[in-house]
């Protein structure tokens, strides 16, 4: 039986970077059935919510889901009581459970140019950041009264436990858990629950605590010496979008959200619904790419497919292609035509 695909275009270039996405998709052979739903601003617009219940029901029901990207001025609002686009990705992730963001961060030779970075700074990065997804300031109560707004923070042993467990089993040779115990109770408890797994089931991995403003600052200054980082979501929210200027554009940058076993996976590129350039057919499609390899690895089992994929686009870069991100000219579908040629 064919696996099943949830498509949610979103917003912006979301729909021009989905359609080349499963050309590449269909060249593999892979037949996958396909059912596409409205996210995000497209689901305000057509339903008055970012998520309908309907979508978030097939999604549950479906072996994959295959994100592009939320948002735009037109839903942009400070306004409590208005819908926005990110409402839908963050009821998404929490309603699948997804507590395990994966971002992959590996520059590749092609594009140290593109970086804003020293070349000798990028050589021999290749890190994987961990992002707890469903925890933390994004998911706490929240206030709001006409003077003052408060947002909580809360974490706990069990939630920072089952994240530092991915983040061990993916090491190769090093954990960095960054934190900010020196000020933060939920960092407190974080620092502890890790110290206390890492002793009692991954002794032989090594195991380091940054604080996160010391890490924001090796991440662009020392890169190299990262393997896998873990940390809570909203430090890997900032971290990861850092982390891009090593690739050359955060246009480059796919992620993987993953829960339980049982649980379909959410794959998305980091980069947003970029509306500047929507409709232009310029934009980059490669880390939208990149998310279906991670769709393919992570939530379908299919490894041969996947580096096929991550192969084809290192060689397409590697013969020149560079859309306007990474300083070149070529469009969506020259970089479409180029990755296809190397598949
Ligand atoms: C990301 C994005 C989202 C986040 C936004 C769009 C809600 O920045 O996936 O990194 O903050 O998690
Ligand atoms: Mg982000």
């Amino acid at each position: 039986m064919s696996s099943k695909i949830i498509l949610l275009p979103g917003d912006g270039i979301g729909p021009e970077i989905t359609a080349p996405t499963l050309e590449l998709l269909e060249a593999l052979g892979t037949g996958f059935d396909y059912e596409e739903h409205a996210f995000g601003g497209a689901a305000i617009d057509a339903h008055g919510t970012a998520l309908t219940d309907a979508t978030l029901a097939a999604c549950k029901a479906a072996d994959a889901v295959l994100l592009a990207a939320v948002g735009g001025p037109k839903w942009d609002t400070t306004d409590p009581s208005k819908p926005r686009p990110e409402q839908g990705l963050l009821g998404l992730r929490k309603g699948l459970g997804l507590y395990a963001n994966l971002r992959p961060v590996r520059p590749l030779e092609a594009l140290y140019d593109a970086s804003p970075l020293k070349r000798e700074v990028i050589d021999g990065t290749d890190l994987l950041v961990v992002r707890e997804l469903t925890g933390g300031i994004y998911f706490g109560e929240k206030t709001r009264s006409a003077d003052s707004a408060s947002d909580l923070c809360t974490y706990t042993r069990a939630e920072i436990e089952r994240i530092a467990r991915v983040a061990f089993r993916a090491a190769r040779r090093k954990v960095t858990s960054v934190d900010k115990a020196n000020v933060i109770e939920t960092s407190r408890l974080w620092r502890e629950v890790v110290r206390e797994l890492h002793a009692a089931e991954f002794s032989h991995v090594e195991l380091e605590h940054v604080l996160v403003d010391n890490a924001a600052m090796q991440l662009v200054s020392n890169p190299a010496d990262f393997d896998v980082i873990v940390t809570e979501n909203m430090f890997g929210d900032i971290l990861s979008d850092e982390a891009a200027t090593l690739t050359g554009s955060i246009g480059m940058l796919p992620s993987a959200s993953l829960g339980d076993p049982e649980s379909p996976g959410l794959f998305e590129p980091v980069h947003g619904s970029a509306p500047d350039i929507a409709g232009m057919g310029v934009a980059n499609p490669l880390a939208m790419f990149l998310s279906a390899a991670l769709m393919l690895r992570h939530g379908l089992g299919m490894e041969a497919e996947a580096a096929a994929i991550e192969s084809a686009v290192d060689r397409a870069l590697a013969d020149g292609l560079r859309t306007r991100d990474l300083g070149g000219s070529a469009g969506t579908h020259e970089a479409t035509q180029a990755v296809l040629s190397n598949l």
